[in-house]
This record gives C-alpha cells, structure tokens and sequence, in this order.
C-alpha cells in the first residue's frame, strides 16, 4: 500500500515520526527541521478526512518516565505547524479513550513511546552475562509484542514515517506493522523522499561522484567508507578523521585527536581506493590552536592560532580545521560532480575560528548543485552547517537521519522500511 493509494477518509491513522528534535534548556526547539520533515504526511492524512495519532520518541530515556523528554513541551510547535490543534495523550500505552475521542481532521500525539521499555525491546536492570538475562530478553520480546499491539489498536492504518529512527527494530517502527494487514500499513513521504534521496546517490549516480565524510573518528564511518568506495570517484575525508591519516604516515600530529588504534584502517582505506580507482583527497595543512574549550566550542583567553602542514603540527597545537590549501583542494574535488553526498563537517565548525573548511565545502556543494548535481546531506552536523552558512536551499536534499542515513548508505536493510515491505 502507498500513501497516495490509501482512502483515508474516516480513518484514523497512528503515524510513527521521528520528533526527536534538539531543545534548548527551556524546552525550546532549536531545529525543527524533523517536525517539517514529517507535515507533508501529516497534512495529507488530515486533508483527505481522516485524524492522525502521532508518535515519536524523544532522547534516550531508557524505559522511564523523564519530563526532560517529554513530547508535551513540543505539542504547541506541533499544533502551530500543523495548522490544527493537538490532544495530548500523557500515557502512550493508556490511550484507548483519547484515541476514541479523536473525530475525523483531529490530531492526537501521544507521551515518549521510550518512557516504556518495551518499545526498545531491551530487557533492563539486568546484564547480558547474567544467567537469567536470555530470559529475561524473550519476556521481554513477549511484552514489546502487546506494547506494539497496544499501539496498532488505537488505528485503523500504519504509516512510518520516521526515517531518523528507521533502522531501529523498535515496537513502533517496526513490530506494530505485524498487526496491521499489508493493505493498511505504509511508508510514509517522508520515508519516499529519503528512500529516494539515498537511491540517486546508490543506484541512480550520474558521474562524477564525490562524497564528504568529515567528522573526528573514521572507525564510526569505516562501513560506509568502504561501501562508497565502491561507487564513488573521488572520495574527500575531512575533519578530526585527517590527523589519524597522518599518524598512520608518520606525521607529526601536535595534539590533535586520532585513534592509534585504526592506524592499519586508514592505510587500508588508502589501498582500497587506489584499487578501486577512486581519488582519495585528504588535507594537506590545519588551523590550529593551542587551546580550544571542546565543552563551550571556544578558544580559551590567550590561545593562538596558526596554520600547519597535517604532516608537522607541532606539540601543543590541536589541529581544528582544514587549512586554506586543503580548502582549495576540497572545492576542486566537488567542482564538476553530478552526484555528491556530504556527511560530517570539516571542522570545529561551531566555533567562528574554525568555520572555514566545512564552509568551504559547503559553497563548493552548492555551487556544484547550481550546475546540475543532485547533493544529499545528511548527518545533525553537516546538516547544522548548510543551516549555519545559509545554504540549505542552495542544496538538493536534507536528511531528516543521522545513523539511519549512514546504514542506508552502508547498503544496509533499514528494519522500518522491511516491517512495511515484507522483506
Ligand atoms: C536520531 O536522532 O538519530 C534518531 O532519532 C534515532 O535516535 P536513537 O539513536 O536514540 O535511536
């Protein structure tokens, strides 16, 4: 079943989003770009005559009640950018009578489906060397089943739509499709989108292809290195992830981060490329610092500031940005692509000293867009920045996913998309 196909007139539909939106100390939405995400299915459902019961997690409350998480403080921006107002159901697995309350147009979000443990499926309170733990696991596959049939009984259709949260085996993005039958459970358009978005970079390439991979660690992006690799033509790796390159050279890397454990990844990452004929572009200098506060992303009062070749930064300095030569060589690198992704900054891009790298590739992204390419985003960080420098309209697509993404990339099932397709 599509969503377009679904007659959603007098139904009532429970659509799995991913609200799982940054706030601020007051409780504030900070980017609200995942609520947006979501409205195209939302207003769809709403439009055609039939009422919606929303439901997200929100942070990782591990199967407890915390108000800090609570999807009541986000209701009212719900509400305003739904254009309806919007019940609020304090107990996710006790929302039978609100459910039954909702009339057809009417919107209902139910409370952090995580403040339930079963949602995760995990048994809690007890570690996996315990003797009682494999038990404890299967008691609790028992109860994420009639939590997520619990869920399905409140509608009468199942749309995912929570891409963020799609490669999650979880009781509301996946096991609730059980209870539905293949005729009234859907991905939702946002899903569409994404699935799209990941399909023009995987299957639909048009050359040259080029991918970003910034960030500080290459051992958290390794699978999706190697699967690109396999695809693209040049491949830039920027970020914290450079110094460990160098290491693995011999290079003098100041202070700056590295994993010396992954030494051997990154030289086999360099041999795969040249296998497989991609151009790997790593920088070639560094903006560093002498005293960078990681917590408040500033530089601390008397801190200096200079350029060093990644090859030869001396002790003391942490090298924080790409410097202006390897800026160049990143943007020749995405000038001409057709196909580009970007995941992870090329910097500390938070702090105004050290923006530079992660702008530079960014207006190469999008001046390479102007001229033709199809440039998908993704990841919180590298998203941050096309908001940051005012280039997200400027870009083809903004995934609503982090590690969804990386999966999806990585060739991975997402268990969210399978749970609707059968698979
Ligand atoms: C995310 O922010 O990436 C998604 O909401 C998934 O959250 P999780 O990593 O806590 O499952």
């Amino acid at each position: 079943m599509t969503i377009n196909e679904y007659k959603f007139a007098g139904k009532k539909a429970i659509v799995r989003v991913d609200f799982n939106v940054p706030l601020d100390e007051n409780g504030k939405i900070t980017d609200d770009t995942r609520i947006r995400g979501a409205l195209p299915t939302l207003k769809k459902i709403l439009a055609d005559g039939g009422a919606v019961i929303i439901m997200s997690h929100m942070g990782k409350p591990k199967g407890k009640v915390n108000p800090k998480m609570s999807l009541g403080q986000i209701k009212d921006a719900v509400a305003e950018a739904l254009g309806v107002p919007v019940a609020f159901a304090p107990d996710c697995a006790k929302a039978q009578e609100a459910a039954a309350a909702l009339k057809m147009g009417e919107a209902l979000l139910l409370e952090n489906l995580r403040y339930y443990p079963e949602e995760e499926g995990k048994p809690v309170g007890i570690e996996k060397d315990d003797p009682a733990y494999e038990d404890a696991k299967k008691d609790m596959k028992k109860r994420q089943k009639e939590f997520a049939k619990t869920l399905a009984s409140y509608a009468d259709c199942y749309v995912m739509d929570a891409f963020g949260t799609a490669h999650r085996k979880h009781a509301s993005t996946a096991v609730i499709a059980d209870y539905f039958d293949a005729d009234s459970k859907m991905l939702g358009l946002l899903m569409e989108k994404e699935v799209q978005a990941v399909d023009n970079v995987l299957k639909n390439i048009k050359r040259p292809f080029v991918a970003i991979m910034g960030g500080s660690k290459v051992s958290s992006k390794i699978g999706i290195i190697e699967n690109l690799l396999g695809k693209v033509d040049k491949l830039v790796l920027c970020g914290g992830m450079t110094y460990t390159f160098s290491k693995a050279h011999g290079g003098k890397i100041g202070d700056s981060i590295v994993e010396l454990d992954k030494l051997d990844v990154a030289l086999g990452v360099e041999e795969m490329a040249k296998k497989n004929g991609v151009e790997l572009v790593l920088g070639t200098d560094s903006v560093c610092c002498t005293g960078y506060d990681f917590g408040t992303f500033s530089v601390k009062p008397g801190a200096e500031i200079k350029v060093f070749p990644s090859n030869a930064i001396e002790d003391g300095w942490d090298g924080l940005d790409a410097g202006p030569e390897s800026r160049k060589k990143f943007a020749a690198a995405i000038e001409g692509a057709k196909t580009i992704l970007w995941n992870g900054p090329a910097g500390c891009f938070e702090c105004d000293e050290f923006t530079a790298g992660s702008r530079a590739v960014g207006e190469a992204v999008a001046k390479a867009t102007q001229e033709g390419a199809f440039s998908l985003i993704g990841g919180g960080d590298s998203v941050a920045c096309v908001n940051k420098f005012g280039l997200a309209d400027k870009v083809s697509y903004i995934s609503t996913g982090g590690g969804a993404l990386l999966e999806a990339i990585e060739g991975k099932v997402l268990p969210g998309i399978a749970a609707i397709k059968g698979e």
